[in-house]
C-alpha cells in the first residue's frame, strides 16, 4: 500500500468509510478544549470536581482486587460484570418500585453506549424515532448517524406533551409508517431540567402500550434530586420499556460506566450484538464494592446537598443581577436550570456577550431535534454543577452585564 500522506485522506477515504461514518464526518468528539482565559463556565452537565470520590473509589479498587482479584483482572462477557449485574438488581429494591434481576441488567460504556447499543440493536436505515424536543445533542448525534428519520415531540410546563405523540402516530399511520421508538429524559431533563409528573408517566405509558410504541427512557440525572421524583417509566411498565443510566453522574465521568435495564430478551440481543468483548471487570467489581458498602448510598446524599445548595445560590444571582430578563422554573433536581430570556434577548446575542465576559452558557437552540423546531421563546441552559459555589454570584453578575450590554446597544440603534 502507497505512503501514508498519499493514502489516508479525506479524498481517499470518502469511498472507503461505512454509511454511518459518512454520516458523522470526520470530528471527534473530545471534552471541551483548554481556555487560556479564567472562565466561568456554566456550559457543561459535569460533576462538581471537589466532591469526586477519590479516596472511597481508591478503597473500591482494593476491595475489588483483594476479594476478587482473578475474576477482575479477566474477560467478563458482553452483558458485564456479574457482580456488578448483580448488585444493582439488588440495590433496585431500595430504589426502584420494581424488582429488577440481574437479566434485566446490561453493563456498558456510560449512557451513551448504552443509547448506543439500543440504536444498533432496534434501527435500520430510514426508521423513524420520536424524540421529545429540546434534548440532548449527543442522542441526537447518535441517532443521525443510523440514517434514521427524527420526529421532534413538543414539550411543555411538564414535559413530552401527549398530543404531539398522538399527533406524529397519526401523521406517521397515513403514510403506513410506524416509529421504532420515543426518546425521552423524564426526570431532571437535559436541558429543560423539568420532570414528567406521577400522573403524567402513567398516561404515557397508557398511551404507548395502547399504540405499542417502545419507550427509551434516558436516566442520567433521576438520583440527584432536591424533590424525591416519580418511579421512573420502566418501574412503572414493570420492566416494559428500556431505562439507559449511568455512573457518570453519582460517581464519575472519567469511569465511562452504566449501565442498561430492559426486557431481558432484549438484553440478551444487545449483548450479541457486541464486539467490544464487554465493559471492563476491574472497573465493575468497582462499583459492585461501592454499592455493597453502602458507600454509594451515602455519597448520593452528599451530592444532592451540593447541588442543591449550588441551585439555591444560582437562583439569589438570578434574581438579583439578570431578574427583569428572564424567567425559569427551580427544576426538581440534575444539573441544569433552563433560563428563558424576556424582551427579545436571543440566546445567539447572549451566549456570545456573556462569552465576551468569560462566562459560558448553553445556547438552548443547540439542543433542538431539527433545525426547524419552532422555538416560541429563546433559552440558554445553565449547568449549575460544575461551577465552583463561590464562583456562581460572579458568574451570573457578569451574565447580567451581559444582558444589559445587549439591550443597551440594541436601545441605541432603535
Ligand atoms: C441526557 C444524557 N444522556 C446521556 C449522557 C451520556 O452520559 P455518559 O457519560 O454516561 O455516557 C448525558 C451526558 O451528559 C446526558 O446528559
Amino acid at each position: 500500500m502507497s505512503n501514508e500522506k498519499e493514502f489516508w485522506n479525506e479524498e481517499t477515504l470518502k469511498p472507503l468509510v461505512s454509511n454511518r461514518s459518512a454520516i458523522m464526518g470526520g470530528t471527534a468528539w473530545a471534552a471541551y478544549a483548554p481556555d487560556p482565559r479564567k472562565l466561568i463556565s456554566f456550559a457543561g452537565g459535569i460533576p462538581d470536581v471537589p466532591s469526586l470520590p477519590n479516596n472511597l473509589i481508591l478503597d473500591a479498587t482494593e476491595r475489588a482486587l483483594k476479594n476478587n482479584r482473578t475474576e477482575s483482572l479477566q474477560y467478563g462477557g458482553t452483558l458485564g460484570p456479574i457482580a456488578l449485574r448483580t448488585a444493582l438488581a439488588e440495590r433496585s429494591v431500595q430504589t426502584e418500585q420494581f424488582e429488577v434481576r440481574s437479566e434485566h441488567v446490561i453493563i456498558t460504556g456510560g449512557a451513551a453506549q448504552g443509547i448506543g447499543l439500543v440504536c444498533d440493536t432496534l434501527l435500520n436505515p430510514g426508521d423513524v424515532v420520536l424524540v421529545e424536543t429540546p434534548t440532548f445533542p449527543g442522542t441526537i448525534r447518535t441517532l443521525k448517524s443510523y440514517g434514521v428519520e427524527l420526529i421532534p415531540i413538543e414539550m411543555d410546563s411538564e414535559g413530552v406533551k401527549l398530543a404531539a405523540i398522538e399527533d406524529a402516530l397519526t401523521a406517521l399511520e397515513k403514510k403506513g409508517k410506524k416509529p421504532k421508538f420515543l426518546y425521552c429524559i423524564p426526570t431532571h431533563q437535559n436541558p429543560t431540567g423539568k420532570t414528567l409528573s406521577l400522573e403524567r408517566r402513567k398516561q404515557l405509558l397508557t398511551l404507548c402500550s395502547e399504540h405499542q410504541l417502545l419507550i427509551l427512557e434516558d436516566d442520567p440525572y433521576g438520583e440527584i434530586w432536591f424533590e424525591e421524583p416519580p418511579p421512573s417509566l420502566f418501574s412503572l411498565s414493570e420492566g416494559g420499556t428500556i431505562r439507559v443510566l449511568t455512573f457518570s453522574k453519582i460517581v464519575a465521568t472519567g469511569l465511562r460506566l452504566g449501565w442498561t435495564l430492559a426486557p431481558p430478551d432484549l438484553i440478551s440481543r444487545m449483548a450479541a450484538l457486541r464486539y467490544d468483548m464487554g465493559s471492563s471487570v476491574f472497573l465493575g467489581n468497582i462499583a459492585a464494592e461501592l454499592i455493597r458498602s453502602n458507600q454509594l448510598e451515602n455519597h448520593i446524599k452528599n451530592l444532592r446537598g451540593i447541588y442543591s445548595r449550588k441551585l439555591t445560590k444560582l437562583e439569589e444571582a438570578l434574581e438579583l443581577y439578570c431578574g427583569e430578563h428572564v424567567r425559569w422554573e427551580r427544576p426538581a433536581g440534575g444539573f441544569f436550570l433552563w433560563l428563558e430570556l424576556l424582551k427579545g434577548l436571543t440566546a445567539e446575542a447572549v451566549v456570545t456577550a456573556a462569552n465576551e465576559e468569560a462566562v459560558i452558557v448553553g445556547n438552548g437552540n443547540n439542543f433542538n431535534v431539527t433545525p426547524s423546531d419552532s422555538n416560541a421563546t429563546e433559552h440558554i441552559r445553565i449547568a449549575f454543577s460544575y461551577v465552583p459555589i463561590e464562583e456562581i454570584e460572579e458568574g451570573i453578575h457578569r451574565l447580567g452585564d451581559a444582558m444589559k450590554r445587549i439591550l443597551a446597544e440594541k436601545g441605541k440603534g432603535s
